[in-house]
C-alpha cells in the first residue's frame, strides 16, 4: 500500500504477524525507466519478508517488461501489476483501475510483464535493458549481489494482478474472464469499483463470482476488502470460496491481525511502535531528504482505541524521532 508498506512496516508485520505474503508499495514503471533512482527505495526488503512481491503500475508495456526483469534481478518472489488504483493521479493517466476500461492495453501489459520474467531467465539483466539508465542498473546489480544463490537460480517468478470489480459498476464476469485468458498466477480482487474509491462496502458476492471463474483455471483468486480480523478472513474464505485473502487497512497498527494465537511473550503494540520508529530511523535516517513525518501516521494507528487515545495520538503525531516517541510512551506509562 502506497505510503504504508515500506521496508520497516513490512519487517514489523512479518516479524509479529507472519502473513504468508507481503507486497511492496506500488512503484511506477515510467519513473523507473526514466531514471528515478529514488523509487528503488520502495524495493528495499530483507530476507525475513519472504514471500515478498513487488507491485508495479503504469501504462507503458515496454517499461513493464524491463521493470519485471529488474524485479527478478532483485530477488522478489513475485511481480504484481496494479490494475486497481482509483487515485486521480494514477487512473487519469490511464494506469491502475483505468485499465479495466482499456482491456487491450491491460493485455499488452500482462504479456509484457510475463516476457520480462522470461527475459531474466534467458540471462537479461537491468544493465541490458534499453530504457534503464546505467546508474539505475548499477544500483540494481549492487543490490542483486545480496540475493541468496537459491533465489537467484530459481525458475520463473509468478506474475499476478491486483484489480477491482469494475470502473463505474461491477463487470466482474467480463473483466475477470478476460484476465484469466492470460493465465496470471493470481488475481487479487478488491470488491469495489473505481468509482467507489473506498466508500460503501466491498462486494464479496462479486468476489465469489470471480472465485468461481478462477476455479476452472490454474489462477489463484484472492479476495480483498474490509476484513477486520483473522476470524472474519477465515469466514470469508469459507463463504465465498476464495483461495485466500489480502488484508490492508486492518493491519494498520496491528500486525497481530495475521496471527491466530497470541503468545504471552508478544510485545505490546506500543513496544512495537517504538521498535518500528527505531527501524524507520535506521532505514531512512541517512537519506538526504529524510524526515520522520511518514512514521507519525503509524504511531497514531498503534494507539487507536486506547484510553486517552486522542491526547496520546496528538503527542505522538508531533514527534520527530524515536527518542521522542520513547519519551512520550514512558510519560503515558505505555512501555
Ligand atoms: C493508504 C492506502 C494505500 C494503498 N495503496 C495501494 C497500492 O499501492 N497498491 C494496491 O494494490 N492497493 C493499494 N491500496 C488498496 C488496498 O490494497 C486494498 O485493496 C483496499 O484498502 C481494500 O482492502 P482493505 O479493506 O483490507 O484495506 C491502498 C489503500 C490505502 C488505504
Amino acid at each position: 500500500m502506497d505510503g504504508v508498506t515500506d521496508q520497516p512496516y513490512r519487517f514489523i508485520q512479518k516479524k509479529y504477524g507472519q502473513p504468508d505474503l507481503l507486497y511492496t508499495e506500488f512503484t511506477n514503471v515510467e519513473g523507473l525507466c526514466h531514471g528515478a533512482t529514488q523509487l528503488l527505495k520502495d524495493f528495499i526488503y530483507d530476507e525475513s519478508q519472504r514471500h515478498i512481491i513487488a507491485q508495479i503500475y503504469g501504462k507503458t508495456p515496454k517499461y513493464f517488461r524491463q521493470v519485471a526483469t529488474i524485479v527478478c534481478e532483485l530477488g522478489f518472489d513475485g511481480v504484481d501489476i496494479n490494475m486497481g488504483c482509483p487515485a486521480k493521479t494514477v487512473a487519469s493517466s490511464g494506469a491502475g483501475a483505468a485499465l479495466i476500461e482499456n482491456p487491450e492495453l491491460a493485455k499488452e501489459i500482462i504479456v509484457a510483464t510475463q516476457a520480462g520474467v522470461t527475459d531474466f531467465l534467458n540471462g537479461k539483466r537491468a544493465k541490458d535493458c534499453e530504457d534503464i539508465t546505467p546508474q539505475m542498473a548499477a544500483l540494481v546489480s549492487q543490490r542483486a549481489q545480496s540475493v541468496p544463490k537459491e533465489v537467484a537460480e530459481r525458475t520463473a517468478i509468478p506474475v499476478s494482478i491486483k484489480t477491482r470489480v469494475g470502473y463505474h459498476q461491477p463487470v466482474t464476469t467480463e473483466w475477470i474472464s478476460f484476465l484469466l485468458e492470460f493465465e496470471p498466477a493470481a488475481i487479487a480482487l478488491h470488491g469495489r469499483t473505481l468509482k467507489q474509491h473506498y466508500t460503501g462496502l466491498a462486494s464479496w458476492e462479486e468476489i465469489a463470482v470471480a472465485a468461481e471463474l478462477a476455479k476452472k483455471t490454474n489462477t489463484i483468486l484472492l479476495g480483498n476488502g474490509d476484513i477486520p480480523s483473522l476470524s472474519d478472513a477465515k469466514e470469508k474464505i469459507a463463504t465465498y470460496n476464495v483461495d485466500g485473502v489480502l488484508i490492508g487497512r486492518g493491519s494498520f497498527g496491528n500486525p497481530y491481525i495475521f496471527k491466530s494465537e497470541p503468545e504471552s511473550s508478544d510485545p505490546s503494540l506500543t513496544q512495537i511502535a517504538l521498535e518500528h520508529s527505531l527501524l524507520f530511523e535506521e532505514t531512512y535516517g541517512k537519506d538526504e531528504r529524510y524526515n520522520f513525518l511518514p512514521m507519525r501516521k503509524h504511531l497514531g494507528w498503534y494507539v487507536k482505541g486506547f484510553r486517552d487515545a486522542k491526547e496520546i495520538r496528538i503527542a505522538l503525531c508531533q514527534s520527530n524521532s524515536a527518542q521522542e516517541v520513547k519519551n512520550i510512551l514512558i510519560e503515558y506509562n505505555l512501555i
